[in-house]
C-alpha cells in the first residue's frame, strides 16, 4: 500500500523561492516516488481565519497558488490537488476533534501564540483562528496522512495532530485515525530560507521575497539590490561569506558547488566584486525560473482548465476523506442511519 503525503499552503499570495526550497521541491521528488501517494491541499479555510474580512484576496490567491503548483511540475494526474473548502467531511471531523482538545492545549501552541503576536485582529483574535491547528488535523487525518512535509514552524501543528489522533483512538475504540509524522526539511537554510535583505525569513509581508512569477528583470534587480556584507566596501577588502545572503542562497540554489567553493574563497581573500557574485547568483535563479514561468504564462492562458484541476482533484479528495469521515462517525456511533 502506498503512504499517504499531505501538504497544504494557505492562500495569501504567490508562491516565493522559500516556498520553493522548503516545500515544492520535497513534493516534485516525492511525486517521482511509487511508494508514495501525495496530497497537496490549498488551504482557503485557514486562511480565512485570519482574513475573513478579505475574502477577495483568499479567492485571487487561490488560482495563483494552483498556478504556481502546476508550473513548477505538480502533476495532477499523480498528485491530488485539491481546495479545502470543497471537503464538507473536514469541517465535521474538526468539530469532533474539538471536544478532544482543552482550551489550554490549543493556547499552548507556540506557532498561534507568535502569530497572534504579530497580528493585528480588530476585534480580537477569532475563535476559529485558535483551532485551526485542530482543522489542520482534520486536514491531515481526513486522508490517512503517514507523512506531512513542513517547514519547523508547522511542528506544533504535527504534534497536535499526533495526540487527536492518539485520543481519538483510545477514546473510542479504534484504530481508524493514523498518527502522522512531520517531514521537516534537510538544512536549516532550506527550511527558512531568508529574505533578500538578509532578514531571517522570506516573507510576503516583510517586502524581501523572490516569487516564482517574477519577471526576468524583478529578479535581476532583487538580485542586484541583495543584502551582502556590508563591510565590503572596496572589490579588493576581503568580504565575509557567512551570513552573506547571496552566498547563501548560492549554498541552496547552486548546483555546481566546485565554482561555488572558488567564488568563495576568491571573495574571503578580497578581489572579488559583489556585483560578480549577483550576477552570477542571478544566471542560477533564471536557470531554475525560466522555465517555471514559461509553464505559468501557457496555464494563465487558460485558467478554466486550471479550476477544472482543482475541481476533480477536490472530487477525488473528497471520496478520500468521506470514507474516513464514514469510519469516524461510526467510532463515535453517530452512524444511526447505516444499513444493518
Ligand atoms: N498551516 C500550514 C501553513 O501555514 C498550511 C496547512 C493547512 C497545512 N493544512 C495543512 C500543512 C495540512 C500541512 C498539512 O503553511
Amino acid at each position: 500500500m502506498k503512504q499517504v503525503v499531505l501538504t497544504g499552503d494557505r492562500p495569501t499570495g504567490k508562491l516565493h523561492l522559500g516556498h520553493y526550497i522548503g516545500s515544492l521541491k520535497r513534493r516534485l521528488e516525492l511525486q517521482k516516488n511509487d511508494s508514495y501517494q501525495p496530497f497537496v491541499m490549498i488551504a482557503d479555510m485557514q486562511a480565512l481565519t485570519d482574513n475573513a474580512h478579505d475574502p477577495d484576496k483568499i479567492r485571487h490567491s487561490l488560482v495563483e497558488v494552483a498556478l504556481d503548483y502546476l508550473s513548477v511540475g505538480l502533476d495532477p494526474a499523480i498528485t491530488t490537488i485539491f481546495v479545502q473548502s470543497q471537503i464538507p467531511a473536514l469541517s465535521e471531523l474538526t468539530m469532533y476533534y474539538m471536544n478532544l482538545v482543552s482550551i489550554s492545549r490549543v493556547e499552548r501552541n507556540p506557532t498561534v501564540k507568535t502569530e497572534i503576536k504579530q497580528k493585528t485582529f480588530s476585534g480580537g483574535v477569532p475563535a476559529g483562528f485558535v483551532v485551526y491547528p485542530i482543522s489542520q488535523a482534520a486536514d491531515i487525518t481526513a486522508f490517512k496522512a503517514k507523512f506531512v512535509p513542513v517547514g519547523v514552524d508547522q511542528l506544533p501543528m504535527i504534534e497536535q495532530a499526533r495526540e487527536i489522533v492518539r485520543s481519538f483512538n483510545t477514546t473510542y475504540q479504534t484504530d481508524c485515525l493514523v498518527e502522522p509524522e512531520a517531514i521537516i526539511p534537510k538544512d536549516d537554510l532550506s527550511g527558512r530560507l531568508p529574505g533578500t535583505d538578509g532578514n531571517a525569513k522570506m516573507s510576503k509581508s516583510l517586502g524581501n521575497g523572490i516569487y516564482l512569477s517574477d519577471d526576468q528583470d524583478t529578479v535581476r534587480r532583487k538580485v542586484m539590490s541583495m543584502y551582502t556584507d556590508p563591510g565590503h566596501i572596496h572589490v579588493n577588502d576581503p568580504g565575509k561569506v557567512e551570513g552573506n545572503t547571496v552566498f547563501q542562497y548560492l549554498d541552496v540554489f547552486g548546483e555546481d558547488k566546485q565554482h561555488i567553493t572558488e567564488l568563495k574563497e576568491h571573495y574571503q581573500a578580497g578581489g572579488l566584486g559583489d556585483v560578480t557574485v549577483k550576477q552570477y547568483l542571478f544566471e542560477v535563479l533564471d536557470e531554475l525560473l525560466s522555465p517555471i514561468r514559461q509553464r505559468r504564462r501557457e496555464l494563465a492562458g487558460d485558467l478554466p482548465a486550471v479550476y477544472r484541476v482543482l475541481l476533480e482533484g477536490s472530487g477525488r479528495a473528497n471520496a478520500v476523506a468521506e470514507q474516513t469521515l464514514a469510519e469516524v462517525r461510526r467510532a463515535i456511533g453517530v452512524n444511526y442511519f447505516d444499513a444493518g
